[in-house]
């Protein structure tokens, strides 16, 4: 077996490094995020790192990279408090994909890649309108993780949109059904195929 030590890794270029250590945390989610300034500016970008918080009341969490360069989503949220997560759908992933790019602040990633915003309603952030599940979020806590100056980002979902018939009695959403891709590293999209849906774990009794 390969055996890597943290010199190893801490010796690795770069980038190689980054992509490794990625991959290492299994599949990821992958969405994206929509924000609007107070100008009216949009935004939308790709991030792999959202993760469910607690359900009740909902509150999911994000990991923002350091502030050393202009990060727009963190801008946005921190200026107006509101953000929309949009499930990345396996028939434009690679629109996706390229919002990673760095664009100027005049930019909207939304028309540079060709995806749509759209508006729901009075809720102040821009949905992807391609997504099959959007979430709409307000901004409860940012946290500064103290050994790399990373930040996570945790908002309380406000709305929810789903296909019709998505979600079953007990609250089951067919993730492969809908089309959502996972991610693996920075780069790398998969569709999912179901292996099971297994009952709720319990101890087992001596018989
Ligand atoms: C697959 C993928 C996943 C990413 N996930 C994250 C992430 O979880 N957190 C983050 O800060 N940046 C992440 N990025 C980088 C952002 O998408 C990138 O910095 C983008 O330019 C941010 O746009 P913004 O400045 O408009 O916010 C990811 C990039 C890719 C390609």
């Amino acid at each position: 077996m390969q055996h890597l030590k943290l010199d190893d890794v801490m010796n690795m270029e770069r980038r190689k490094r980054a992509t490794l250590i990625n991959y290492l945390s299994g599949f990821k989610s992958a969405n994206l995020i929509g924000t609007k300034n107070s100008t009216g500016q949009l935004n939308v970008a790709v991030f792999n790192s959202v993760v469910h918080i607690g359900a009740n009341p909902p509150y999911f969490g994000f990991i923002l990279r350091p502030v050393n360069v202009p990060r727009h989503t963190y801008q946005y949220i921190n200026e107006t408090g509101y953000y929309t997560i949009n499930h990345i759908h396996k028939s434009f992933y690679q629109a996706a994909h390229q919002t990673s790019a760095k664009y100027d602040t005049d930019v909207s990633e939304f028309e540079a890649v060709g995806i749509t915003p759209e508006f729901r309603g009075d809720f102040f952030a821009p949905y992807v309108a391609e997504s099959h599940i959007q979430m709409g979020l307000e901004l409860k806590e940012i946290h500064r993780i103290e050994c790399n100056g990373t930040f996570l980002i945790i908002g309380k979902i406000l709305e929810i949109w789903l296909p019709d018939n998505s979600v079953t009695m007990d609250g089951h959403i067919d993730l492969s059904q809908q089309g959502t891709v996972a991610i693996g590293g920075l780069d790398t999209y998969y569709e999912a195929h179901k292996l099971n849906r297994l009952e709720y774990a319990r101890l087992q009794k001596n018989a």
